[in-house]
């Protein structure tokens, strides 16, 4: 009964982290950092069934965290961002979302889960099942972590002056969550910047290319390494003179190869 919900755990594995790794080609800031996923144990599974008197004929609509992923984001504004990519796949339905963000736990549990409809192809045919998405920063889920470190210690019944550390720790981590967010447009500029480099240097590439077939080597040689200078410095002002410039001997050289061809017509 398990080897879907396997199936279904590794291919989701992939396909997030196919996600991120496409933003990382692409140059983009991706929201989604780290992706993990398991299965639920049998012993786990049979403890919820016990504890909320689900029948096996009910298991695989009323247990939705069978299958398991969890996506880690740096800032909370990903989250959301995250889960509109999600709805916007066609290869999973959202049958369903808890906000834990807007609806905090009481314990302190923070992170949007939802959870979606997936197709699985097995050998007997397409099987879809429930799978449980938790979406959360690395300051909530550090947070969660502990918490249920410590839940297992005390076998749920946590202290109360425990709870009440657990409880300020959460405060903190909605602050930190807050702080971060303010530090999080500077990335985004950050890579703005980079997108427009990558640009610059690649039309600059693409211009001395051309100025091999048209001019004399050595010069280009020479324009070339001012290229490599510029370059290292990493200075996008100058990498855009310099494309300027680059833009206007181009622009002299194919003149003077048009003149010399018209010459060597007259010729
Ligand atoms: P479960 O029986 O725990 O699955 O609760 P539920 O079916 O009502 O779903 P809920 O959305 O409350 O919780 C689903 C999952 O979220 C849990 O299995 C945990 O992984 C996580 N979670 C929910 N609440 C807490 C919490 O207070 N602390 C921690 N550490 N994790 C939580
Ligand atoms: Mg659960």
């Amino acid at each position: 009964m398990l080897d879907p919900y396997e199936q279904a755990v590794s291919e989701l594995l992939v396909k997030f982290r196919n996600v991120k790794e496409e933003h990382r080609r692409k140059n983009l800031y991706s929201p989604i950092e780290t992706v993990s996923g398991r299965v639920k144990t049998i012993s786990s599974i049979l403890e919820k069934m016990q504890k909320k008197a689900i029948s096996f004929e009910q298991l695989e609509e009323e247990v939705e965290d069978i299958a398991g992923i969890r996506i880690i984001c740096q800032f909370m504004e990903d989250i959301e961002k995250v889960a509109s990519l999600i709805s916007r796949r066609t290869d999973m339905e959202v049958r369903s979302r808890k906000d834990y963000l807007a609806n905090q736990k009481r314990s302190g549990y923070r992170a949007l889960h939802l959870i979606v409809l997936y197709v699985v192809q097995t050998i007997s045919g397409p099987k879809k099942l429930q799978v449980e998405i938790q979406i959360r920063t690395m300051a909530m889920n550090f947070w969660a972590t502990t918490e249920h470190s410590l839940q297992y210690k005390y076998k749920g019944s946590i202290p109360s002056h425990v709870v009440e550390k657990l409880t300020r720790a959460s405060d903190a981590i909605e602050l930190l969550d807050e702080e971060m967010s303010q530090v999080r447009a500077e990335i985004m500029d950050a890579q703005i910047d980079s997108q427009i480099e990558i640009s610059l240097v690649k039309d600059i590439l693409r211009s001395i290319e051309n100025l091999y077939r048209l001019d004399n080597k050595r010069e280009v040689v020479k324009i070339q390494n001012e290229f490599y200078r510029i370059f290292s410095q990493h200075n996008l002002e100058e990498l855009d003179r310099f494309h300027k410039q680059l833009d206007i001997i181009a622009e002299g050289s194919r003149a003077q190869s048009v003149e010399r061809m018209l010459d060597n017509d007259k010729g």
